[in-house]
């Protein structure tokens, strides 16, 4: 019997995803003083156990790592992949469907110690098949975050340079705690429904929000999936819209009711740079080849050869098929949380927020957009 205070779990044993006929066992409980993580594997060419003391906290876990981890069986073991086996932050990791439409949740990931090929491997295929992914408790900072959202693509500065981080072009901070968030345009100029940098040639591929602070209340972003909500058209739709291209460009484009306007563009300058450009309505995934409708919030404006009024109401009936509830998830952050979705296939609007008061009520994130394959990805392609 456990002691007092003393709680212990233990998973059943699972063969690893990756065909090495691992097996892997993983033990937590809590000593009444903090929660412990004991996780073995065994087989398919490795041996070895991590053990970590309230493996929540990032220096907890390093130190752990220092002392014991997976090891390469020694030469004669069975092993079919020995050659390629994923390094340990790699088989460590853990991804678990979030209890809603769509989404995952990423465990046994520390990007501050570095994100390799097979842990990249692992993160993209789980945001493909997911469309939003969430790696909790990350400690980054500005070159630690950067380093990683460069390995999902080539970061695009935002085309409002008064949004830049001064040092940092090709990070943008979001939320409520500065003096420019004053201004009800700024900080809730994405309280609607877009997707990043559909206004530009090559649109996003992904963006990731870094939580440093969040509001006890609010701050959620909401996603929609669109690659399901392509699924749930009838066939007749989707034949209709095969071959439709969509005009896009930043500022334009119908409101729904309620949506507040976008960030507006400051100056002529700014609105140079993002001429109207177009964009299929119906996209097929660059790397996994799933069709999903593409960016039916902000910017898009009309319909290549179609009339005002049927384009607009086209995009209306697309929008409201989209926003279904059942293709919605909205995300609550905690600090440390760091949010990654597919632009591509998803749509998402930030909700409506006050001017920060104390840090109960704050609202801080950092966000990369990029565009093209990831590394691991761009060098298949
Ligand atoms: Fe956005």
């Amino acid at each position: 019997m456990a002691p007092a205070g003393f709680a212990l779990s233990v998973d059943t044993p699972r063969v690893d995803e990756d065909e090495t006929d691992a097996v892997t066992v993983m033990v937590t409980g809590d000593t009444g003083h903090g929660p412990f993580l004991l996780r073995s594997v065994a087989g398919g060419g490795k041996r070895g156990y991590i053990f970590a003391l309230n493996p929540r906290r990032r220096e907890e876990k390093q130190a752990s790592d220092q002392g014991v981890g997976i090891q390469d069986a020694p030469p004669g073991a069975s092993c079919r992949r020995q050659a390629e086996a994923d390094p340990p932050e790699a088989k460590m990791t853990e991804i678990v469907p979030l209890e809603a439409a769509f989404g995952a949740e990423i465990r046994g990931v520390d990007l501050g110690a570095g994100a390799g090929a097979a842990l990249m491997r692992r993160l993209t295929g789980a945001l493909y098949e997911h469309r939003v992914i969430i790696i909790r408790d990350q400690t980054l900072d500005e070159a630690s975050y950067l380093g990683f959202g460069r390995q999902w693509g080539e970061p695009i500065p935002h085309v409002l340079d008064h949004m830049r981080m001064p040092g940092y072009p090709d990070l943008m901070t979001v939320g409520n705690t500065e003096a420019r968030d004053e201004d009800p345009k700024i900080r809730n100029g994405a309280a609607l429904w877009h997707t990043d940098q559909s206004y530009e040639e090559t649109p996003a591929s992904a963006t990731m929000l870094y939580s440093l602070i969040a509001p006890r209340q609010g701050g959620e972003t909401q996603f929609c999936d669109m690659a399901a909500a392509y699924d749930n058209l009838d066939e007749a739709m989707q034949r209709r819209l095969d071959g439709i291209r969509v005009a896009h460009k930043y500022g334009r484009g119908k409101r729904r009711r309620d949506e507040p306007p976008a960030n507006p563009i400051a100056n002529d300058e700014q609105d140079r740079r993002v001429p109207p450009v177009y964009h299929p309505l119906v996209m097929r995934h660059p790397v996994t080849g799933r069709k999903a409708l593409y960016a039916l919030g902000h910017g898009a404006y009309a319909i290549e050869g179609m009339a005002d009024d049927e384009a607009e109401a086209l995009l209306d009936e697309l929008k409201d098929h989209a926003l279904q509830e059942r293709h919605i998830y909205r995300h609550k952050y905690a600090a440390g949380d760091l949010v990654v979705w597919d632009t591509l296939q998803t749509m998402h609007a930030a909700t409506p927020i006050g001017v920060a008061t104390s840090k109960a009520d704050s609202r801080l994130l950092w966000r990369i957009s990029v565009r093209g394959k990831p590394a691991v990805h761009a060098a298949a392609a």
